[in-house]
């Protein structure tokens, strides 16, 4: 574990030295501040180091007694990493840390812009770190994610892959599965479908949360075009009596799955932020502020008996085995990932040591 503990604190030092770079040279130039800046510089710097030292420094096993199924998806860890990024050779960068399995950002069927930036910034709560986001959905559309996974690592992925699909209408969410279901047809990855009806940033995201009976016939029309595992990614925002009603209705369909859930809307202001430093005034919030609201959800969501993922504030091993404790199988993290993934081979240590114990 000295591996993951001395790359832990040195890609903390690396990366808050390029924030604190990139800040003072946006503020020099009058700029805005926008930590999307450091997202692009962290994202070539991690592409070029990975092409000489990935084994060395960037790969861990994972312990042989951890993995989990859901479903006939085997997950060899349950730490998933969560829909937020679409260049998959940076997610494949976290999975070598000893990810079971991972989302790709959520797609719509056309290329999107997103909104305007800056729309990504680093909040702190209460002593708790985080990130303000107010992305969009940006992206390259469903051709285009077709294009990529058949060109990468995810084609030949033996780690269940999630794909996330956004839609505006529900016709849209099921052009994009019936594209995916063609388009990926030949290619052998074991991957499940993840409905995001819980985007707080785009004007349609969560429609099909608010008008009664949308949710249904959007599951119907799923489950005509697919017989993979579909997970639904609720909000933090929902109210209890309304999640409880969702899943009880997922369950009249076979392979569901639940996952709890995605960011949680905030203004700037709420989270302590400037009102313009998003350009929509607002954003998502993620990180570990949210792990308490994840932990209601799971302990509310379990008696029902669907598989759920776990996915809000998990950086540490005790939030994992109190998730895991009140039923959860896997545990998305998107937040942890981008501050620290040396942390995911200490979680999965730590799996393997309890799961000894419990032989
Ligand atoms: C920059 C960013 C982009 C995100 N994009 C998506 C997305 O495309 N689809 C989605 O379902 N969730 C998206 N999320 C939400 C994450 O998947 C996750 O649910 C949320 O961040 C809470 O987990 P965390 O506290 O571990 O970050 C995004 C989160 C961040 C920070």
């Amino acid at each position: 574990m000295w591996r993951a503990k001395l790359g832990g604190w040195f890609y903390q030092l690396i990366r808050a030295f390029m924030i604190r770079s990139t800040f003072k040279s946006q503020q020099r130039a009058m700029l805005p501040l926008d930590l999307e800046e450091v997202v692009e510089k962290g994202d070539r710097l991690i592409k070029t180091v990975q092409l000489f030292f990935s084994p060395v420094l960037f790969s861990f096993r994972i312990p042989k007694s951890i993995g989990v199924s859901v479903y006939d998806l085997y997950f060899p860890s349950p730490l998933v990493v969560a829909a937020f990024k679409d260049d998959v050779q940076i997610v494949g960068f976290w999975m070598n840390f000893g990810m079971g399995g991972g989302i790709l950002k959520t797609v719509m069927m056309n290329p999107r812009e997103g909104n305007p930036r800056p729309r990504l910034q680093s909040v702190e709560m209460q002593g708790m770190r985080g990130l303000l986001n107010a992305m969009g959905l940006p992206g390259k559309g469903v051709d285009g994610l077709i294009n990529h996974i058949q060109k990468s690592w995810v084609s030949r992925s033996k780690r269940p892959i999630g794909l996330s699909v956004g839609g505006g209408t529900v016709d849209e969410y099921w052009a994009v599965i019936d594209r995916l279901e063609s388009g990926l047809a030949h290619v052998n990855f074991p991957r499940f479908y993840e409905l995001n009806i819980s985007c707080p940033n785009t004007e349609e995201g969560q429609h099909l949360i608010h008008t009664p009976g949308l949710f249904q016939t959007l599951l119907e029309g799923v489950r005509q075009r697919t017989s993979a595992v579909v997970s639904v990614k609720f909000s933090p925002d929902q109210p209890n009596s309304q999640l409880l009603v969702m899943a009880e209705n997922m369950m009249a369909y076979d392979r569901m799955m639940i996952n709890v859930g995605n960011t949680r809307l905030c203004k700037c202001v709420d989270v302590g932020l400037a009102t313009n430093a998003t350009s929509t005034g607002e954003g998502g919030y993620s990180g570990e502020g949210l792990f308490n609201r994840t932990l209601e959800m799971v302990s509310l969501l379990s008696p029902i008996g669907l598989p759920i993922m776990a996915t809000g504030g998990i950086s540490q091993p005790h939030h994992v085995e109190a998730l895991i404790d009140h039923g959860a199988t896997l545990l998305g993290m998107a937040t942890a990932l981008i501050e620290n993934p040396y942390g995911v081979p200490i979680i999965n240590h730590r799996l393997s040591l309890q799961s000894k114990r419990m032989l």
